[in-house]
């Protein structure tokens, strides 16, 4: 079984094909999983509901995909290698047959303790093999899991517990992050004080710290898999079951629960992978996302075990002990394929060569870039330094709800261009709107990029409220899903992404909507009002700039900024902690009260020059008190 494009010639073919016959052209890939039940109808779809169904009334279990499909052929090869935090502790080499026992010891677990299909259940783990355990066995006994990256707050967790109706959460004892241990346990136990939904935790012991265990509710992770049989048999699911819950942030206050569903976030996922990185059997890949990222869920977890691939997992971060552990581990492991943010390649650039020279490097075949727009000096550094100018790079652009890879170069088959993600994988329809809702066809255009056509790995619904999914995604502009990102095509006809066009941030290649961290600013009893906006910064793509209101009485200024920076940490966690605040008498509105975001967004990005017409505003004066007070470098 080989869906993946071999020349350039292939390319175009596979392209025109899915654009032509779409349906065919996803069942010929579709066929070569097994599936229990085959479909009865390839597709069906408006996106004015929406209502996207891939391989409707299929049944299957996508796990079966994962083991069953490759343990005859793959059962002694490692599905998963595994580097701890500390660089001298032992690593794990986990080969498909042991994934698939354990695997099968924790669905045991998972129903031995009430977890039934359909049931929701946070996963809230470190970097370990047991994380994507946790998701493969709630796959395989038909449960919905919700990863939720393990730097979110107790608050950002309730939230998300109470927004699913989650009924276990799964989680550790603590986490190893470089030089730092975290209690992981605490956080869950605060946030489960208010949500009746949970019945149960079990705990991983990780960092073997001491927790607090509940009677009747927690219980250790080893002691739910002692004894339990290494058999297990998967649960029919439906095509479009839902697989997982993942919460990500958009211009409103709450993060929403992207739903994506089995059959074609299964098909997506694989084909993705494949032909993206052009993945051959017996290759080491290496993804440096966290799981509780969609990049963890698709490129560590799903399209790898779905292709038999070897994925690699690292606990820790690229500084720690120093700035070579990257490259240390790509030689380690001879790693062939390197996927990993741009934030991370511009934070290690900063250290200079010197971290480098012990390492060759060279069993490097493709890097790949994802999360943020990567600018040429990052990209060229990336390529000449780590893929020594002989590795294509791909720039893959792509979002939570699209579930996989949408526009990219193929490494090696189709041409590389720096800092930009090139052309669409076969099966997606970009086209760039402008604002009047034409679509702007032929080269050297710019405007809102959207997509026409559906493909199997996109987005159903939001949980629990399916107008919300109607309304961030597919009413912009009518019959189509709107990305919320800016793009160009250039006069070669190459996709550059230009970065968001709504209220959200790219933080390190995290994503915040500036309402969401709006709010927690607002939490502080001295605060009045706040505006959040981006600005450009060094290392993390963008920075997070707060202009605040506050009730000065009885407190200093400095004194403030630092404590409404920490109520962020605590609401929402450390990664939304704005990078500067600063505190201002007023916030330029217009005469209707919205907040002129235009104007902030250019003095926090430090250009005060053509600020535009302010007269109209209802409070010009407040925008010179603004500049004057402003943290401007
Ligand atoms: C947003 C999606 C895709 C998984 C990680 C982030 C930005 C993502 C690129 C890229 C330029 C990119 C977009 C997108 N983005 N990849 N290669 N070039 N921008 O997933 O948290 O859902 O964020 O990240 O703005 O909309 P996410």
């Amino acid at each position: 079984m080989s869906h993946k494009i071999q020349t350039l010639s292939g390319y175009f073919h596979e392209y025109q094909k899915s654009v032509a016959q779409p349906e065919e052209f996803w069942e010929r890939i579709a066929e070569s999983f097994h599936w229990r039940k085959l479909w009865d109808k390839t597709l069906d779809w408006n996106f004015d509901e929406p209502k996207v169904k891939w391989f409707a009334n299929g049944k299957l279990n996508i796990t079966e995909n994962i083991f069953e499909r490759h343990l005859y052929t793959k059962g002694d090869s490692p599905a998963i290698i595994w580097e701890a935090n500390e660089p001298n502790e032992p690593n794990r080499i986990i080969t498909y047959r042991e994934l698939y026992e354990l695997t099968n010891q924790f669905c045991h677990a998972l129903v031995d303790n009430g977890i039934r299909k359909g049931d929701r259940v946070i996963i809230y783990m470190p970097m370990v093999p047991e994380a994507a355990i946790a998701m493969l066995a709630c796959a395989r006994v038909g449960a919905i899991h919700s990863v939720v990256f393990a730097g979110f707050s107790s608050t950002s967790l309730s939230d998300r517990i109470i927004d699913c109706g989650a009924k276990m959460v799964l989680t550790s004892d603590g986490n190893y992050r470089g030089s730092k241990s975290i209690p992981v346990k605490a956080v869950v136990d605060e946030a489960i004080l208010n949500t009746p939904s949970i019945e149960k935790v079990i705990v991983l012991k990780r960092t073997f710290e001491e927790v607090v265990m509940k009677a009747d509710r927690d219980l250790w992770w080893h002691e739910a898999v002692a004894g339990k049989s290494k058999d297990f048999t998967a649960v029919e699911t439906d095509s479009e079951d839902m697989l997982f819950i993942l919460y990500t942030s958009g211009s409103t206050g709450k993060p929403k629960g992207v739903v994506h569903s089995i059959g074609g976030y299964m098909v997506y996922s694989y084909y993705s992978f494949m032909n993206v990185f052009q993945y051959s059997q017996g290759d080491i890949y290496w993804c440096t996302a966290d799981v509780g990222w969609i990049t963890g869920h698709s490129y560590i977890v799903y399209g790898p075990l779905l292709s038999g691939a070897t994925t690699l997992m690292f606990e820790g971060v690229p500084t720690y002990p120093n700035a070579g552990r990257f490259w240390e581990i790509i030689d380690k492991y001879k790693v062939n394929q390197f996927y990993t943010a741009p934030t991370a390649i511009r934070s290690l650039q900063a250290f200079g060569l010197e971290p480098l020279e012990p390492y060759s490097l060279q069993s490097l075949k493709v890097i790949g870039s994802v999360g943020e727009p990567i600018n040429e000096e990052a990209w060229h550094w990336y390529h000449d330094h780590i893929g020594k100018g002989n590795c294509p790079l791909v720039d893959t652009w792509w979002q939570t709800e699209t579930g996989g890879i949408m526009i990219s170069a193929l490494a090696g088959i189709t041409p590389n261009k720096p800092a930009h993600a090139s052309l669409p994988l076969p099966g997606i329809q970009p086209v760039i709107m402008d604002t009047e809702g034409n679509e702007l066809t032929g080269n050297n255009v710019e405007g809102n990029l959207c997509i026409k056509f559906p493909w199997p790995g996109m987005i159903r619904t939001t949980y629990g409220d399916h107008e919300k999914c109607k309304k961030e995604y597919f009413s912009a502009y009518k019959g189509m899903y709107f990305t919320g990102d800016g793009a160009k095509r250039d006069h070669d006809g190459y996709l550059r992404i230009l970065g968001r066009v709504d209220d959200v941030i790219n933080v390190s290649g995290h994503r915040m909507g500036t309402a969401e961290v709006e709010n927690a600013i607002n939490e502080h009893p001295k605060v009045v009002e706040s505006a959040v906006v981006g600005y450009p910064h060094e290392v993390k793509g963008q920075g997070i700039y707060a202009y605040v209101i506050c009730d000065m009485e009885g407190r200093t200024e400095a004194n403030l900024i630092e404590e409404i920076k920490d109520t962020v940490k605590k609401i929402i966690g450390p990664i939304a902690k704005p990078d500067m605040v600063q505190i201002v008498p007023g916030l330029p509105k217009t005469r209707s009260g919205k907040i002129m975001r235009r104007i902030l967004r250019k003095i926090a990005s430090g250009d005060i020059s053509n600020l535009g017409d302010t007269s109209t505003l209802l409070n010009p004066e407040v925008v010179d008190d603004i500049i004057k007070g402003a943290n401007l470098k």
